[in-house]
């Protein structure tokens, strides 16, 4: 089967599962971010194992979850977890719920993520206002999919302005602290090296991590509006004075999950 009518199987599938014609947008929750989904009312979960062509990821603190329902009075769908490239799946597959999303007709995104600071703080939520992806490859190659967008798709506003503008105004009156910035992919799983973090902070990077761009490419090629939030759960290698883990990421997503929850909802409400 092409990988074009996986898509369309899939999406056949969920459409007999859930009127996905009511729903007003896609969130994707990243590392130890999976909490949000308790905020959901009115449920209906899948997990993604029983749905056809979706791959399953292996990472803790993701809980491998399609959840669709209600929040802030909008019907919003959650992925609750995501595959990266760094477990061995292609691009394609990485990206392959994203163009289920498209498909299904939903047109607007929000993509969170653990990151690594390499400026502010730990415990910071950060707007990406842009992002770095000259390392990776492109989860586009391969043969254009037209139905979704053109071969060369323009990428000079990934990441949707109105929705950044609208983020901020809704911390500043939650008091919730937010920052904008560059987010830079690289594939890991190994962490980053102090050089490479040289290098890149140099080159104005402020956060680091190992998801998102994939999705927020292929997203923009699809014309989909996209919001991204990176959670920085640690400082980036060399910048702090400990060794990176996992066990920190999870951890700092814990302390700001209240912040990060009410923050999303009032995002919700007003997007
Ligand atoms: N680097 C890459 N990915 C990450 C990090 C990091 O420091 N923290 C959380 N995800």
């Amino acid at each position: 089967m092409t990988y074009f009518n996986k898509i369309i199987e899939t999406r056949d599938w969920l459409s007999l599962k859930y009127n996905f014609e009511l729903i007003d947008l896609a969130l994707v929750l990243g590392s130890g971010l999976g909490a949000f989904a308790d905020l959901i009312e009115n449920k209906v979960e899948i997990n993604f194992d029983e749905i056809p062509n979706f791959k399953v990821g292996k990472v803790l603190g993701h809980n491998n979850k399609m959840i669709m329902g209600e929040v802030a009075g909008k019907r919003i769908v959650v992925m609750q977890g995501r595959v990266h490239y760094y477990e061995g799946n292609t691009m394609r597959e990485v990206t392959f719920p994203i163009r289920v999303l498209s498909s299904l007709g939903i047109e607007k995104l929000i993509l969170t993520n653990a990151a690594g600071g390499l400026t502010g703080k730990a415990g910071q939520l950060m707007l990406i206002e842009d992002h770095l992806d000259l390392f990776c490859p492109n989860p586009l190659m391969g043969e254009n999919l037209e139905e979704f967008g053109d071969r060369f798709p323009d990428m000079t506003e990934i990441y949707n302005r109105v929705f950044i503008e609208k983020a901020i105004e809704i911390g500043r009156l939650a008091d919730i602290q937010l920052t904008k910035g560059t987010y830079c992919y690289l594939t890991g799983p190994s962490y980053e090296t102090p050089f490479d973090i040289k290098v890149l902070k140099a080159l104005g990077v402020n956060a680091v991590g190992m998801s998102t761009v994939p999705e927020a490419i292929v997203a923009k090629h699809a014309k989909m509006k996209v919001l991204g939030i990176s959670c920085i759960t640690n400082l980036a290698a060399g910048i702090g004075d400990k060794p990176l883990s996992h066990t920190e990421v999870v951890e700092t997503t814990s302390r700001v999950s209240d912040d990060f929850i009410s923050l999303l909802k009032g995002i919700i409400k007003e997007i």
